[in-house]
C-alpha cells in the first residue's frame, strides 16, 4: 500500500525528517540529487541512534551515535560495521512523496 507521507517542496536537503507511519518510525532524506530516500529510524547497533538525525554525504547516512556508516539505497551498514537497516521504496509524483509498505 502506498501512503503520502510528505510534500517534496518542504523537504530539507541532507536533513533527515522523522515521520511515523503505522506506528513505524521512518527517517526521510532528500539527498543532493533530488532522489528521496527511506529507512527505518533506527540504527542497527545494540545503543539504537536515531538515523534522522544522522549526517549525510552521497548516498549515505553517519549514525549520529557512533558514526557507523549506512548506505541509504539498500540499508546496509558499511565495513567494518556489519547490519542491515529496513529500507522502504520511495515514490515521488509531483510535490506529493509516496512511501510503500
Ligand atoms: S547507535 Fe548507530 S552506530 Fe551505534
Amino acid at each position: 500500500m502506498e501512503i503520502q507521507i510528505a510534500y517534496y517542496s518542504q523537504l530539507p536537503e541532507r536533513r533527515g525528517q522523522a515521520i511515523t507511519v503505522d506506528g513505524l518510525e521512518i527517517a526521510l532524506f532528500r539527498l543532493t540529487n533530488g532522489e528521496v530516500k527511506a529507512i527505518e529510524n533506527k540504527s542497527p547497533h545494540p545503543k539504537g541512534g536515531v538515523l534522522s538525525e544522522g549526517l549525510v554525504s552521497g548516498d549515505f547516512v553517519y549514525c549520529p551515535l557512533y558514526d557507523w556508516k549506512i548506505s541509504l539505497q539498500d540499508g546496509i551498514v558499511q565495513a567494518p560495521d556489519k547490519g542491515v537497516v529496513r529500507t522502504f521504496p520511495v515514490l515521488v509524483e509531483e510535490d506529493f512523496v509516496y512511501i510503500r509498505l
